[in-house]
């Protein structure tokens, strides 16, 4: 792993970005926003503001006849980037990082095609976003179908992932499970179930980047911050039967239900 900068052996690029504005999302953790716009599990909106006075209003006229946009940002939560990553589905390969939308890139540029909703002075509505709330965006230009579809187009390593071929499975809670979130507050809770359905929703697998353990039994249990969620696999679907607190809190012989209050 590199550290920024990391050109360091050679003259610095002479090269400098201002962003354009910054997108609101309702996206505050890495975990909780969809790996692209088209995969989003729960429609959203995000809502671009551009910055004033630099006449952005009038860069933006022309622009609402068209359905879908493209937006450039900057992963700007990332400060790292990897030669080979390791892409979050079943397959267990690491790729080079220009064959992958990673956001641990040399230069962290995102790039989404959003559903475009409407355009208002230098506010911009878009749909289904999976950038982090606060993100800079550096650029907005149209989708243009005639020049940019190409749905047979060869999709590499992907084409035989699970995120390729959408395929997820279902995440059931139980009711004993759910009793015990329920003593979670609310905006952590629902931050926990939006990750724990999107992650496990497609690969509930043991993987380098997340705290999944197998049991003897061949059950799994992973780490949400102190929580620890039980699980069962099946081929379609996920089912998380219980939630206990990490080990250093079971010591304490406290349970989730009793330290609710005091829990952030
Ligand atoms: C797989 S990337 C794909 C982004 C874009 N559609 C692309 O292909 O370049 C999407 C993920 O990037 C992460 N992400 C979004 N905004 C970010 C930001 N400002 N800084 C760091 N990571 C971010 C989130 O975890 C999100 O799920």
């Amino acid at each position: 792993m590199e550290t920024f900068p990391y050109l360091s052996c050679m003259p610095p690029p002479n090269l400098t970005l201002h962003p354009i504005g910054t997108v609101a999302t309702p996206y505050s953790s890495k975990y909780s926003a969809p790996r692209q716009p088209a995969t989003a599990r729960k429609k959203c909106i995000g809502v671009i503001k551009l910055n004033p006075g630099s006449n952005f209003e009038q860069a933006l006229e022309d622009l609402d006849g068209f359905e879908y946009v493209w937006i450039l940002y900057w992963f700007d939560r990332n400060t790292t980037w990897k030669p080979k990553v390791l892409p979050p589905t079943e397959q267990r390969i690491k790729r080079g990082v220009f064959a992958t939308r990673s956001p641990h890139r040399p230069n962290p540029l995102g790039l989404s095609l959003c559903k475009l909703i409407d355009v208002r002075g230098r506010t911009i509505r878009i749909e289904d976003p999976d950038m982090l709330d606060g993100t800079p965006v550096l650029d907005i230009k149209p989708y243009l179908p005639h020049a940019e579809a190409f749905l047979e187009a060869r999709a590499g390593w992907i084409a035989s992932s699970h995120e390729r071929s959408g395929q997820r499975r279902a995440v059931a809670i139980s009711a004993d499970a759910r009793v015990a979130l329920e003593q979670i507050p609310e905006s952590t809770r629902l931050q926990i179930e939006s990750y724990l359905v999107g992650v496990l929703g497609q690969d509930p697998f043991p993987h380098a980047y997340r705290r999944i353990k197998q049991q003897p039994d061949g059950s799994y249990v992973i780490a949400v911050r102190r929580w620890r969620f039980h699980y069962s696999v099946s081929a379609t679907g996920v089912s998380i039967t219980r939630m206990t607190r990490s080990i250093a809190n079971a010591r304490e012989g406290v349970s989730a239900g009793q330290r609710s209050g005091r829990q952030k």
